[in-house]
């Protein structure tokens, strides 16, 4: 099993870290076949969970001014930069997304629509339940693939952001005030 670890060193205030032009390159020349087509995977992968992360926060989101309708924005506008990360990273390596992504975009949206119908308790079980998986799944990538140091930071980041995510939720969950 791999260990829920909080990475210290990456700033997750940080909701949408800077990119400049000098910071896109062309990946993957000189690469063996079989490192890409695990980049590949793994990219693939990511971007379609961060497909389905996006959806559940937006659907969980309610016109109430509340402090959890605030933290759900934040997680959104985070899981949002993810799915940007992925994204650029796939076409940097000359790869496309997933066919079946659309699928994930349904679930995500079925995750986060009904479970803003049942209410707090629902959205903050839900939020605690993907997030352990994605940090669980993030560490297996990370373990598995050969990434290039660029997107392993990337990926260490997002990772690191999708802990606070975890840690957030649980903490309004134990907090007396939930209804
Ligand atoms: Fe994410
Ligand atoms: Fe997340």
């Amino acid at each position: 099993m791999v260990r829920i670890m909080e990475k210290k060193d990456y700033d997750i205030s940080i909701i949408r870290p800077e990119m400049r032009l000098a910071d896109f390159k062309l990946r993957g020349q000189g690469m063996p076949s079989d490192r890409l087509k695990r980049i590949k995977e793994g990219l693939q992968t990511l971007h379609t969970l961060e497909t389905m992360a996006v959806n559940i926060y937006k659907f969980q989101i309610t016109k109430k001014e509340s402090e959890l309708n605030l933290q759900l924005i934040s997680a959104m506008g985070n899981e949002m930069t993810h799915l940007q990360d992925f994204q650029i990273k796939l076409f940097e390596y000359g790869f496309k997304p997933s066919m079946i992504r659309f699928l994930y975009w349904i679930v995500g949206f079925k995750f986060g629509f009904f479970s803003r119908l049942l209410g707090t308790k629902a959205i903050l079980k839900t939020g605690i339940w993907v997030e352990k998986k994605a940090v669980r799944h993030y560490g297996v990538l990370l373990k598995e693939i050969d990434w290039d140091e660029d997107t392993r930071k990337i990926i260490e980041k997002d990772q690191a952001d999708e802990y606070g995510h975890l840690k957030r939720w649980k903490d309004f969950l134990s907090a007396k005030d939930i209804n």
